[in-house]
């Protein structure tokens, strides 16, 4: 196989609309846990806020003409619940839902398909306050109505959906036992068992989204889970190592709570085993709920944990990192490029879904972007992340694995959740003082990708 990418390959861009939107009080939007988040002292980077983002509600024509100029022909979004159905439950917002038509509209003319993602993490404040979000399972229910009236009110224009958002982040990081949580709501509960419950309730909404957006959809359309699973790498590709990266995908992070149960329809019994009574209350139909067939997978990934055969009692080691090893501007950005491959290997061997296509829904860094004195942001560095990351892709593709696609993140620089403003993973630098968009280096590298067909 020669270096190009397949003539069909997805080259897209990623943002997320508490990330990029602003606009936090206008056309009867209400909070979301995030809003909130952000006014408690100390939880956010300088005290940041999303209240005006990259005001992209304001900007998006010019934010659409930036892709354009980029050569993406597919975008990737996600859709505000606090602005449909600002308290969460019952009245749907139609100034909301406004919002995304003229949005999707705007794509569509420039033949850009929209990607909508139906949670990034905005859950509405109203229902926190009504039943703690995600630890109650009424939340499953909220959700799945939310999607039908968006499904049902945008399925005219959009037909690829995703239900949900990196569950880990949103509930293993927003609730917590020790710990002060990172993510919001950042509530701290009384056992470990309940953070785990609240996974279960994000697995059930899933669930019950996918039936949601099947029921609603006026025509044929594709549904996903994007899920961010801790991607175990090989130290190097001994028939062993390889092995002992299968096995330790089970425990690593959350993966056998989250990822196997979507896809497999059970939790990993590796980790129900390690959680003993901390495991999460399961009902009868649960299960069957949570394993709904899908069209394809979406798979966020930045960094992997490298493992090896030992011949402890478990049989694989995750290996510590050396000081010193290369990292981008985050604490946990360590660069593995073959993080993609082996992300897209797991699929297929590891949990046994051979021919699920794949999207790379997300994958980018931050960097320390500076403008010179030439007036530009010349990110090399992260050009050398991409470039990298990109590789492994092409290799899955060329040994035969179904990737369909990648999204950038991101195309703009934006809100880094508890990072503010203060981390910039965008490929258009913004400044937030003027809102002036400017394309870095990375944005003209990759342009040049897309328009090659392959990493250049
Ligand atoms: C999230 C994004 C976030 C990015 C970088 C992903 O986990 O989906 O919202 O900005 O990582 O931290």
């Amino acid at each position: 196989m020669s270096d190009k990418f397949p003539n069909n390959f997805i080259w897209g861009a990623a943002t997320s609309a508490y990330q990029i939107e602003g606009a936090a009080t206008g056309n009867n939007r209400l909070p979301s846990v995030w809003d909130t988040f952000c006014t408690i002292p100390n939880r956010v980077v300088n005290g940041d806020t999303g209240e005006v983002a990259c005001d992209h509600y304001h900007r998006y024509e010019t934010d659409v003409k930036l892709m354009v100029e980029l050569g993406i022909k597919d975008y990737r979004f996600s859709i505000a619940w606090p602005r449909i159905i600002p308290g969460g439950r019952g009245t749907v917002n139609e100034a909301g839902v406004d919002f995304y038509q003229r949005l999707v509209d705007c794509l569509l003319e420039q033949g850009i398909t929209p990607h909508a993602t139906l949670f990034h993490w905005d859950s509405p404040q109203a229902l926190e306050d009504l039943y703690g979000s995600w630890q109650s399972r009424q939340i499953a229910q909220d959700y799945a109505d939310y999607v039908t009236a968006v499904v049902s009110r945008l399925g005219d224009r959009i037909t690829h959906w995703m239900t949900l958002n990196e569950i880990s982040c949103f509930t293993h990081k927003g609730y917590g036992v020790d710990e002060t949580p990172v993510h919001a709501p950042g509530t701290q509960v009384n056992s470990k068992k309940a953070v785990w419950q609240t996974s279960h309730h994000a697995l059930l909404a899933h669930g019950l989204g996918c039936q949601a957006i099947r029921a609603a959809s006026p025509g044929s359309c594709k549904v996903s889970l994007v899920d961010n699973f801790c991607v175990t790498v090989p130290l190097s590709e001994s028939p062993e190592n390889i092995a002992a990266t299968q096995k330790a995908f089970h425990t690593c992070g959350s993966n056998g709570g989250i990822i196997f149960p979507a896809l497999t329809g059970a939790y990993s019994p590796a980790l129900l085993e390690l959680l003993g009574e901390d495991a999460p209350d399961i009902q009868a139909g649960d299960l069957e709920i949570i394993h709904q067939p899908l069209d394809y997978l979406g798979l966020n990934i930045y960094k992997g944990a490298y493992v090896r055969a030992t011949d402890n009692e478990q049989g694989y080691e995750i290996l510590d990192w050396p000081k010193g090893y290369p990292k981008m501007h985050m604490p946990w950005l360590n660069i593995v490029p073959e993080s993609i491959y082996w992300g897209i290997r797991h699929v297929s061997d590891t949990l046994g879904h051979k021919d699920l296509p794949i999207l790379i829904t997300e994958n980018g860094c931050a960097a320390q972007d500076e403008i010179n004195a030439q007036g530009e942001v010349i990110d090399s560095d992260r050009i050398l992340y991409l470039r990298q990351y990109l590789k492994s892709a092409h290799r899955a593709l060329s040994e035969g694995y179904p990737l369909t696609g990648y999204f950038l993140w991101s195309l703009m620089d934006n809100f880094e959740w508890s990072w503010g403003y203060d981390r910039r993973f965008g490929i258009i630098y913004v400044d937030y003082q003027t809102q002036q968009r400017l394309p870095k280096a990375s944005f003209h590298w990759y342009r040049e990708c897309i328009r090659q067909n392959r990493v250049v």
